[in-house]
């Protein structure tokens, strides 16, 4: 977390993981996602004495000014166009976005990170958030939750293609989402708190190129793929009612439904599939991959006296980290 010193505006946003409904939900289907607090993305922005927007991001390596960054770099595209909505400049490539006149500020702004990129855990969004803001925050620029979460979206459909907007509605609003694309953000109860594992393959790979080879398939049969669609749809929803009433043991069942159905979407991989393996042999009540597939993440579902024997497993079949969390 960021200290924060006089003048200076800090803002942190969570990770997020997708439990039910990853890709389906791209096609007006139901998702459930739940907000990851372990890791997360904190930014302070304040006044500098030198002129131009400095960003310091020591995660990746940035310390640079705005004006020598490409300006589709995902950093410069959150404040170009946060400058342009709140009227500090007159131009923006998000021409869906309100915007006006104004006069250019001198910024410090430090980017950290703990939510590993490309991975399935939201970091695109969380640091946009993140960096919003602290940004509205510090300029004085007042943004509801739904003003956060709209902007967030254009910017994720600037670097994800056709995102359905999962991922920057659970980061904005850091709880359980059930999500359908369009429609107005419903949050749902969690009856009673149960405990998953989120295993990472430690490959990167990018959501645009798994969601572009689904909307291929699709484009070649749609009635097939839209069945799978809907079998997803029905996941989701009988997660739901599980979660809220409190029945989560039968998740388990339900997560190794939607893993094989995202396989014949052919968006696993022989890692994850590997990972969800290792899981349920360790005694998981059952397991799936999570967010784009290809690489990022898997989940397991766990009693939690077997938490930390299934999360050795996976570490030994070959993840990279896991993390341990409850959701409640
Ligand atoms: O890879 P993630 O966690 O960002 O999730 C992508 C989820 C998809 O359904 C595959 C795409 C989307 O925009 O909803």
């Amino acid at each position: 977390m960021n200290s924060s010193a006089p003048g200076s505006a800090p803002a942190s946003a969570p990770g997020k993981v997708i439990l039910f409904g990853e890709h389906a939900v791209v096609y007006g289907r139901p998702a459930l996602a739940v907000p990851v607090t372990q890791v997360h993305a904190d930014v302070n922005v304040s006044d500098s004495s030198r002129s131009g927007i400095w960003i310091d991001a020591p995660d990746i390596n940035l310390h640079a000014e705005l004006n020598t960054l490409p300006s589709d770099h995902p950093l410069a595209s959150v404040i170009h166009n946060f400058l342009f909505i709140s009227s500090r400049v007159s131009s923006s490539p998000l021409t869906s976005l309100p915007g006006g006149e104004g006069k250019f500020p001198n910024l410090e702004i430090k980017i950290t990170s703990t939510i590993p990129v490309a991975a399935g855990l939201g970091s695109g969004a969380a640091v946009t958030v993140a960096l919003t803001r602290a940004l509205a925050s510090h300029l004085n620029y007042s943004m509801t939750d739904e003003e956060v979460n709209a902007f967030a979206y254009e910017i994720e459909k600037i670097h994800h293609g056709t995102p359905s907007g999962i991922d920057n509605t659970v980061v904005t609003y850091a709880r359980p989402v059930y999500f359908v694309k369009g429609q107005a953000m419903e949050t749902f109860k969690v009856g009673k708190p149960f405990t998953i594992i989120i295993g990472d393959t430690g490959i990167s790979a990018p959501t645009k190129e798994s969601v572009s080879d689904v909307r291929r398939l699709w484009l070649t049969d749609k009635s097939r793929w839209e069945t799978i669609f809907d079998k997803i749809a029905e996941i989701s929803f009988t997660a739901r009612r599980a979660i809220e009433q409190g029945h989560w043991e039968i998740l388990g069942e339900l997560m190794n439904e939607n893993h094989q159905l995202l396989q014949k979407l052919t968006v696993s991989s022989p890692e994850l599939d590997g990972l969800v393996a290792a899981a349920c042999n360790a005694g998981a009540l059952g397991a799936k991959m999570s967010g784009g597939g290809r690489g990022g993440n898997m989940l397991a579902l766990v009693r939690p006296d077997l938490a930390e024997t299934v999360s050795a497993s996976l570490q030994e079949a070959g993840a990279r980290n896991t993390i341990i969390t409850q959701i409640s």
